[in-house]
């Protein structure tokens, strides 16, 4: 069976090698070991008969497929186009091994005639664009859903003018008013997730007192007059300096103790505290609230993920909260943890480095 040693041998010299360099056998080694360490597959062809693989390639294709004609190791009707040279390359190929995995192929001639063919891992690429056009999809279902409560509620307001219509013409004002603002708030969080994105790699340079922040925040909610009293702020440092976005973290702990309140019981305290440890911020919110499973933890900062969509909508919840605040945190260089007991409630941990005084 033919491998990369062989082929590699025979090589003429360089022209400013030793005369005592090592052997052709020790170089050709070395050269096969190059390729047989290079992660993605390759083929080399003589005409259509594979006369070498390296180690990727013979995971892929099986340790056989030294001397196989390669249109068989393939199976692929574009691959064997681009072979024949009837298609221009590279070419997308899928079920190969894993049948989830995407390749993408491309043909190059050697000066010898022998041709080489790549294969590169294009799965994970595929797997973002999916999420992208998930993401397009949902979105634009998110918006559709209000918009088409809306549309039904002119066309029906439309034909009550008559004089005793004016409660039902009140009430449904009163649901048309909602259904906008929910539009409102799911652009915005939209356009806010979009903005995160794009900062994803600048780290912020403000500093910012994540204590006086959280006062800031606690004054907020309480002030909004929608907690009834039920958030309890606890300082556990004088100070917490982070380098941050202000805008950002204010969002993120809106988002955060947003969530203790809705989902924890009515009545029972949401417990907020800000404290440092280990040269960390650490904000940690507690509620009282029917939990959610373990199994499902992992999925509530996938983006519009929401465990009850119909009592989240009904709370007026868009399901991008939690998708905001993993990336603000991500951005911050910091840590997100969820932890929760099914009829007991859930933590929410979020640590992000103290800003050095350099
Ligand atoms: N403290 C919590 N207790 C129980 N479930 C929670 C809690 N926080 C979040 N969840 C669950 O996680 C889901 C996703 O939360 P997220 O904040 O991303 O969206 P949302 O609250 O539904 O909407 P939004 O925050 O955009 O208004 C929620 O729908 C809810 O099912
Ligand atoms: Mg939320």
């Amino acid at each position: 069976m033919a491998r990369w040693p062989e082929l590699l041998g025979g090589r003429r010299p360089a022209r400013d090698e030793p005369a005592d360099s090592a052997p052709e056998t020790d170089r050709a080694a070395d050269a096969a070991a190059l390729l047989d360490g290079f992660p993605e597959p390759l083929l080399l062809l003589d005409g259509i008969i594979v006369t070498a693989a390296n180690a990727a390639a013979r995971r892929l294709f099986g340790a056989y497929v030294d001397g196989e004609d390669v249109r068989l190791a393939l199976r692929h009707p574009q691959a064997s186009a681009l072979l024949a040279g009837t298609r221009e390359g590279p070419v997308a190929i899928g079920g190969l091994g894993n049948p989830d995995r995407r390749w993408e192929m491309a043909v190059s001639a050697l000066a010898d005639g022998r041709r080489l063919v790549r294969l590169e891992d294009r799965s994970s690429a595929q797997a973002a664009e999916r999420m992208r056009t998930d993401f397009v999809a949902n979105a634009s279902h998110e918006l559709r859903t209000p918009l088409a409560a809306l549309i039904g509620f002119i066309e029906t307001l439309e034909d009550a003018n008559g004089p005793d219509d004016a409660p039902i013409r009140a009430r449904f004002l009163g649901i048309m008013g909602a259904e906008a603002r929910r539009m409102q708030r799911l652009i915005d969080d939209l356009m806010s997730l979009s903005r995160i994105e794009a900062d994803r790699f600048v780290v912020p340079r403000e500093t910012i007192d994540l204590v006086a922040l959280t006062r800031v925040a606690c004054a907020e909610i309480e002030g909004g007059g929608k907690s009834g009293g039920r958030v309890l702020c606890s300082i556990e440092a004088p100070v917490a300096n982070v380098h941050g976005d202000r805008a950002q973290l204010l969002q993120l702990l809106h988002n955060v103790i947003g969530n203790a309140l809705k989902y924890g019981r009515p009545e029972s305290p949401v417990a907020v505290s800000i404290g440092t440890a280990d040269h960390n911020a650490i904000l940690i919110v507690r509620d009282e609230g029917e939990g959610i499973p373990a199994e499902l933890i992992p999925r509530l900062t996938e983006r519009f993920y929401r465990v009850d969509p119909g009592r989240s909508r009904a709370l007026g919840g868009t399901g991008l909260g939690l998708a905001i605040v993993k990336h603000v945190v991500e951005r911050h260089r910091g840590r997100l943890d969820i932890v929760s007991i099914v009829g007991a409630g859930t933590t929410v941990t979020v640590t992000l480095p103290l800003a050095t005084l350099s």
